[in-house]
C-alpha cells in the first residue's frame, strides 16, 4: 500500500464514531471550519505515533545529557543522527525540502530552522533550540527544547521560562471542540502580558502520517476562529517568543534560518499533542 492509501484504508477498518461525526456536523452548520476525516487519527495510527514521539523524546534526553559549552552545533547533529539511527528510526529534517541537516540548532537572535555547523560554538550565556522530529515505521513525532549554557542572564532566563509557560497555557487551551485560534489567542494574550511578542509567519501544525500535516496552529490569532479540535486529531504546539519586535527576516545565504529582525532573543518550546474526548495527551514525553 502506498502511504496515501494507508492513510485512507482505516476509513473503514477504524472508523470515526457517530458520536463524534454527529457533533462535527453540528459545527459545521453553525458555520465552524471542521477537519476532513484524514486528519482524525485512529487507534493503530495513534499507537504509530505515540511510539515515534517516544523516540523522539529519547532524541532530546540524549541532547539534554550531552549538550554543553564549546560544542559545536554540529555536534548537537552528529548526536541526534547517530542516537536515531541506533533507534532504527529516521531523521525527518534531513533533505526535507532541501534542509541539509538532521536537526534545528536555533541560538539567541535565530528564531528557528538554525543549520548545524562545525564553525557555530556554543558559548557561555548562549539559549539554543534544538528541534527534533523523528520518523518510526513512517510515523512522525515532533517537540523542542531550550537549553541554557553555563551562566545565562537573568534576562535570557525569563524568556525561556516564559516561553514554557506560552505552550503550557497554548496546551491547557488544546481541548475538543475548540478551535486553534483558542490556542493562539491565550497564548498570545500571556505573551504580550509579559512584555513579549509572537512570531507569526510559522506556526505548529497538524502532524503524525507526514511532517506538516493541516492545521496551521497560529500562536497568536482571535479566539474560536480556525479549524475546530476534534478528538484523534494530532496537532504540534510550538511558540516562537520574541524578546523585541514580532518581524522575522530569512537568511538569504541558506534560504532556511529565520532570525528576529531587530537581532533580539527568541525561544521557542514544542510538543506533539493528541486531542482527546477531554482535553489532550501529550504524545512527545
Ligand atoms: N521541526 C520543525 C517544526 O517544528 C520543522 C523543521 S523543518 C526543517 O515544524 F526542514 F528545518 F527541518
Ligand atoms: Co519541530
Ligand atoms: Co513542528
Amino acid at each position: 500500500m502506498t502511504e496515501e492509501e494507508l492513510k485512507y484504508s482505516y476509513f473503514d477498518t477504524e472508523p470515526v464514531s457517530d458520536e463524534i461525526l454527529e457533533k462535527m456536523d453540528e459545527m459545521r452548520k453553525k458555520g465552524k471550519l471542521v477537519p476532513d476525516l484524514t486528519l482524525i487519527k485512529r487507534p493503530s495510527q495513534i499507537a504509530g505515533i505515540r511510539e515515534a514521539g517516544r523516540i523522539n523524546t529519547e532524541v532530546l534526553d540524549e541532547v539534554t545529557r550531552t549538550i554543553h559549552a564549546g560544542m559545536s552545533t554540529q555536534q548537537i547533529d552528529d548526536i541526534v543522527r547517530e542516537f536515531t539511527a541506533k533507534k532504527e528510526a529516521i531523521c525527518a529534517p534531513y533533505k526535507y525540502d532541501g534542509f541539509p541537516k538532521s536537526v534545528c540548532t536555533s541560538l539567541n537572535n535565530e528564531v528557528c530552522h538554525g543549520i548545524p555547523a562545525r564553525h557555530r560554538k556554543l558559548q557561555d550565556g548562549d539559549i539554543i533550540n534544538v528541534d527534533a522530529t523523528t520518523i518510526f515505521h513512517g510515523y512522525y513525532g515532533d517537540a523542542s527544547r531550550m537549553f541554557e549554557i553555563g551562566n545565562v542572564s537573568p534576562k535570557r532566563k525569563k524568556l525561556v521560562e516564559e516561553t514554557k509557560k506560552c505552550l503550557e497555557i497554548g496546551l491547557a487551551a488544546a481541548k475538543p471542540w475548540a478551535t486553534v485560534g483558542d490556542i493562539g489567542a491565550a497564548i498570545a494574550k500571556y505573551a504580550h502580558s509579559r512584555g513579549y511578542s509572537v512570531v507569526r509567519e510559522l506556526g505548529g501544525h497538524g502532524v503524525g502520517v507526514d511532517f506538516h500535516e493541516d492545521p496551521f496552529v497560529a500562536h497568536e490569532a482571535k479566539a474560536g476562529t480556525g479549524m475546530v479540535l476534534v478528538p484523534g486529531m494530532v496537532i504540534t504546539i510550538e511558540p516562537m517568543i520574541n524578546a523585541g519586535r514580532a518581524a522575522v527576516v530569512i537568511d538569504p545565504y541558506n534560504g532556511w534560518t529565520i532570525y528576529t529582525r531587530d537581532g533580539s532573543d527568541s525561544a521557542q518550546w514544542e510538543h506533539t499533542i493528541l486531542i482527546t474526548e477531554t482535553g489532550n495527551e501529550i504524545l512527545s514525553y
